[in-house]
């Protein structure tokens, strides 16, 4: 959600200020490029060099900078423009005052004067200045401006009492941020299951049977769905591919059993699930407990079916938008049409192995999407970032009918 972002960090001078070394940190993490405005009194709790080190940009405090004897303007217009969002933490009762009021008297003030972004404002203060009516009609006005309040919480303050005015954990900062932008879009409110990855089948305690699927295909449908607003369930086979995104809770499994478990746990919740896993479609009927041998001649390994994940779902499907994928090398259509109706799909997405670039193991994939109308759209030859975009378009127009 916050990914490519541009967003402007203004502290104000309170305490809660040292929390704002961690809170740049998560910023930085969740992909977005961050410059930090604070006052002077906010220097004083926290390190602009720690900031500037964190964000990799220079830390700004004043209108004018002085170096090597000449003079710099910091131009507050020009940085307001460059936000794509501004947070102001901590906000201290003195700056939601100046703010209310439209007071600029610093660079902060300044900039969130000239700011056209949405501006969040996560205030910080002792529990007899929160609950002060000055206060309240501050962040009242404020919040009449348009701005978001991140509520402050409750907890122990650094005068030692207990109570409200407490700001919000850098988390709670975040995630409140990345909830809020994600009203409107169209997957917000939405639950999504999907499946990525192999599966390894165990032999004995040191080999499986596996396949070449690396995951890219269903991270890259989680990201998207995720970055639409849909509270994501991705359930993995073992991939070297790792998320950390707000609203994708990973579920990582080693065997189509166990996938077919995870899945199964969340699916009666979720509004659309696609099985973008290769999951291995027999395993060894018996795991040996020790290593095998090496033994004189020929060995075989007798292997039995593992659960059709796809198949289970689409037996117990309510109002569930429920996807496949089929990978083809001959008769592709009909295939896929088949595969449709046997396993009680709304929509499959075809890749052909005759086309190049197609499949899995790439980073590339050309697909048909059919749904269970039987109309079909071909795509071309894409990244397969934006297969997931085409793939969640097709999904979201059909959801949203
Ligand atoms: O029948 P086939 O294996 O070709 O179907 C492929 C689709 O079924 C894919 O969406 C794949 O994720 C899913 N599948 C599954 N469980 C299996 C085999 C395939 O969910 N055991």
């Amino acid at each position: 959600m916050l990914g490519g972002k541009n967003i402007l960090l203004g502290i104000s001078g309170g305490i809660a200020a040292y929390k704002t070394t961690f809170l740049v940190r998560l910023l930085i993490k969740a992909g977005a490029q961050v410059k930090v405005v604070m006052t002077q009194s906010a220097s004083s709790f926290v390190s602009p060099l720690t900031l500037s080190t964190l964000s990799k940009n220079p830390v700004l405090m004043d209108f004018v900078n002085e170096e090597d004897g000449s003079l710099s303007w910091n131009n507050h217009v020009e940085l307001g423009l460059w936000a794509d969002l501004m947070l102001i933490a901590p906000a201290t009762a003195n700056t939601l005052s100046k703010m209310a009021n439209g007071t600029c008297d610093n660079l902060l003030l300044a900039t969130y004067l000239s700011a056209k972004c949405p501006v969040y404002v996560a205030p910080a203060m002792d529990l007899d200045m929160y609950k002060h009516p000055s206060t309240k009609a501050s962040l009242e006005k404020v919040e009449s401006f348009g701005n978001r309040i991140v509520p402050a919480e409750s907890g122990e303050l650094a005068s030692g009492l207990h109570g409200e005015g407490r700001m919000a954990e850098p988390e709670n900062i975040v995630h409140y941020i990345e909830s809020d932008l994600a009203k409107g879009l169209p997957l917000t409110g939405k639950r999504v299951l999907i499946t990525a990855g192999p599966t390894h089948e165990a032999i004995d305690p040191v080999r499986f049977l596996g396949n070449k699927s690396t995951g890219t295909m269903g991270f890259e449908l989680a990201k998207h769905a995720a970055n639409l607003g849909a509270k994501v369930v991705l359930v993995s086979g073992p991939t070297h591919l790792n998320v950390d995104h707000a609203f994708i809770d990973l579920v990582r499994v080693t065997s189509a059993q166990e996938m077919y478990e995870a899945c199964h746990k969340s699916y009666a919740d979720v509004d659309v699930a696609i099985c973008a896993a290769a999951v291995a479609d027999y395993r060894p009927a018996t795991v040996a407990k020790e290593k095998i041998k090496k033994q004189e001649g020929k060995m075989s390994i007798k292997l039995e079916r593992t659960p059709d994940i796809l198949k289970s779902l689409g037996e117990v499907k309510k109002d569930q938008f429920l996807v496949g994928f089929a990978l083809e090398t001959e008769n592709e259509l009909e295939n896929a049409k088949d595969k449709l109706k046997r396993k009680n799909l709304n929509g499959i997405v075809l890749n052909s192995l005759k086309d190049d670039g197609a499949g899995f193991g790439g980073s590339t994939n050309k697909i048909t999407f059919i749904d269970k109308n039987l109309e079909i759209k071909t795509f071309d030859l894409k990244t397969k970032s934006e297969v997931a975009s085409d793939i969640w378009e097709e999904i979201i127009s059909r959801i949203h009918a």
